[in-house]
């Protein structure tokens, strides 16, 4: 027991993602396919999120978590998450009630406010207003540039479909292995990234006590952890492995989205970059920075929706670098509050083959942990 208690948060500080492990832990004597259940129906003890998607759940509690600089042992004692013993989870709950409240009646019932506009990321929040060191300045800050004088958001898209080589050069790569360490709070680990087009993706990361890998295909996904039953990945999982997915993602990106908006010149470290925003049907936009001298994508920030407000996903890519013809960006960072995973890539090679096989879900396997290979 102990030793999955280890894992589990070994996991949860690899990467956020990996926090969903605990759905299943908790949700577990139930039926693995949370995706249509409510969050009433698939936990024990809910009584204002009842009606959200229960795979929102989870994202729910890590929204809270970031919002007010906690972790989930401030409300939650250990092993029972449906427990009611702490008088955070018991006021928690008042605040959610609270907060969706404050919608429904100012705000047509859109999320304006969040637990985040109150806590800023401390438990308790600030009321009264701060003596600040710095003096701040009467006067306003230049208006920013108008849009008008931006390049077209379409234009911006094509011009970093050029600087990647262009898109028949991308759609000619059939598959793409790339090996290299992906790094978290202080730990590295070897990292295997397998695509294969149209729309097949494998990431195996080697941890100590087994391998950790997730994978999406057109319409699924799986993950798999040391120590736990293989899970299918939830919807908005599936389309975030597609977003953050360097092969996947410029060659399907006039797919992913649609009207392309520039919003404004922005910095990022010392580069100027243009800031655009995408739409999706039926989802939350993307943002993507685009430098403005090569027109590569620098940034990109996707939101995961949860009840209570959303979760930005943001990923980094950088060290491009020419490889049979189209660009490739070796460093990626991927972040979300309070938690950051560096990959880097050592090595890539492309138009290999690769066996379907390889994308396939690995059937269930004992709390052991069999190695899958990725070789
Ligand atoms: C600030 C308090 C707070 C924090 C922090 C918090 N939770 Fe919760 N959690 C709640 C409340 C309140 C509920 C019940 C929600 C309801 O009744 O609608 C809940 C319910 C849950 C449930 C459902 C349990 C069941 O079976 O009924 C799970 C699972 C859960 N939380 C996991 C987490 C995880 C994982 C974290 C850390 C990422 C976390 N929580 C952080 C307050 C919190
Ligand atoms: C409109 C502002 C506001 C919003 C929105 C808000 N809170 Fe609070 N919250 C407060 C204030 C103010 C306090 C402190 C009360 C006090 O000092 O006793 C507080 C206290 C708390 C506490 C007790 C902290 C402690 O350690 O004593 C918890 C837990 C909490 N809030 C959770 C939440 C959650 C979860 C959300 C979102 C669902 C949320 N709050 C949204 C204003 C807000």
């Amino acid at each position: 027991m102990r030793n999955h208690k280890t894992i589990r948060i070994l996991l949860v500080g690899f990467t956020g993602v990996l926090t969903l492990v605990i759905t299943e832990a908790v949700a577990q004597s139930k039926t693995s396919s949370t995706s249509a259940k409510t969050a009433g129906e698939a936990y024990k003890n809910i009584q204002v999120l009842k009606d959200a998607p229960a795979e929102q759940l989870v994202p729910a509690m890590q929204f809270i978590s970031a919002s007010l600089g906690v972790g989930c042992d401030h409300c939650h004692v250990q092993g029972a998450f449906e427990k009611d013993d702490k008088k955070g989870k018991q006021t928690a709950r008042k605040m959610m009630q609270m907060t969706l409240a404050i919608n429904q009646n100012n705000f047509d019932g859109h999320q304006e406010v969040t637990c985040y506009s109150c806590h800023r990321g401390g438990a308790k929040p600030i009321s009264i207003p701060i003596i600040s060191d710095e003096v701040t300045s009467l006067i306003p800050p230049p208006p920013p540039t108008a849009p008008a004088d931006l390049p077209s958001g379409n234009n911006l898209v094509e011009k970093y479909i050029q600087a990647l080589g262009g898109m028949d050069a991308l759609k000619k790569v059939s598959s793409r292995v790339e090996k290299g360490k992906a790094s978290s709070a202080g730990r590295e680990y070897p990292v295997d990234i397998l695509a294969k087009s149209p729309a097949k993706g494998l990431t195996v990361t080697h941890l100590p006590d087994g391998d950790l890998a997730s994978a999406y295909s057109a319409q699924s996904g799986w993950q798999l952890a040391p120590g736990r039953p293989t899970r299918e990945l939830t919807g908005t999982e599936i389309d975030g492995a597609k977003i953050d997915s360097s092969f996947y993602f410029p060659v399907h990106l006039t797919e992913i989205l649609s009207e392309f908006e520039t919003t404004g010149i922005e910095k990022i470290d010392a580069h100027s970059v243009f800031a655009v925003r995408g739409r999706q049907p039926n989802q939350l936009p993307i943002r993507l920075f685009f430098d403005q001298e090569s027109g590569l994508l620098v940034r990109q920030i996707r939101y995961e929706p949860t009840p209570l407000g959303r979760i930005p996903v943001q990923t980094d890519f950088s060290d491009y670098r020419d490889t049979n013809g189209v660009k490739v960006p070796y460093q990626r960072i991927t972040s979300r509050p309070g938690r950051r995973l560096v990959t880097k890539i050592d090595s890539v090679e492309q138009n290999i083959k690769l066996e379907d096989s390889k994308f396939e879900k690995p059937p269930n396997q004992s709390a052991t942990g069999q190695q899958t290979s990725s070789k």
